[in-house]
């Protein structure tokens, strides 16, 4: 039989990381943050000084970036052409360089085999944006996460201060509503929930809920 996936979608500050993550770790199946390796081109793309409007290049990097993901510490490292690119690629600047690069088809195309590799026994957590619709149309079980766009700018300027990031919520909630704009209008792999994707509004609930939730949808 194929080896099982649970895909869960949904926008940035949906709370997709973090409830993909726990839910992987309960069931004892593996995880792909599929944004990570977007974001991981995007980063490659700057430090080789590349131009955001040349997709040529892009594809290439896209092609030639060499991605892993270790665990340091009960963290999990992304390192991108063996340096630890971690921090860098939570940034916004890396956010908004890896939504620029993933509207570009070829790219996703060139990232298409490797989220396919991370299906492997005993079972996968995919998180994403086109996990149910495009990568893994066959998957088992399908999550769309959503939340207003107010609770997810507010998420995400908790999470940028307790780093001590200086960002403003007004900022931070122009910048999400412009990124789900361009994910929900691209022309390839648009962010949308596939047919038969169980939605769930994350809205006002608490992360072990919606861990709880998801994981009553895995019961046979
Ligand atoms: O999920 P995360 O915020 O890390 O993703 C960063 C960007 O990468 C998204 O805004 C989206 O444009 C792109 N992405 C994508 N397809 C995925 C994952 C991420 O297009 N499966």
């Amino acid at each position: 039989a194929a080896i099982p996936v649970l895909t869960i979608d949904g926008p940035s500050g949906s709370g997709k990381g973090t409830i993909s993550r726990a839910v992987a770790g309960r069931l004892g199946w593996h995880y792909l943050d599929s944004g990570a390796l977007y974001r991981a081109i995007g980063v490659a793309a700057g430090w080789a000084d590349l131009d955001l409007a040349d997709p040529a290049a892009l594809v290439r990097c896209a092609f030639d970036t060499e991605i892993g993901f270790r665990e340091a510490d009960g963290e999990p490292r992304v390192i991108v052409n063996g340096v630890d690119a971690t921090d860098e690629l939570r940034t916004e600047t890396a956010g908004a360089a890896a939504s620029a690069i993933a509207a570009i088809p070829e790219v996703r195309f060139a990232l298409k085999e490797r989220q396919r590799a991370f299906r492997r026994a005993p079972g996968l957590v995919a998180d994403g944006r086109d996990m149910g619709t495009v990568i893994f149309p066959d998957a088992g079980r399908k999550v769309f996460l959503t939340a207003s766009a107010e609770e997810r700018a507010e998420r995400r300027y908790k999470q940028l201060k307790d780093k001590g990031v200086s960002v403003t919520l007004d900022g931070l909630l122009r910048e999400i509503l412009a990124r789900d704009a361009r994910d929900a209008s691209r022309a390839v792999a648009p962010l949308r929930p596939a047919d038969d994707a169980v939605r769930i509004d994350t809205t006002g609930l608490g992360i072990e809920t919606v861990v709880d939730r998801v994981l009553a949808l895995m019961e046979p």
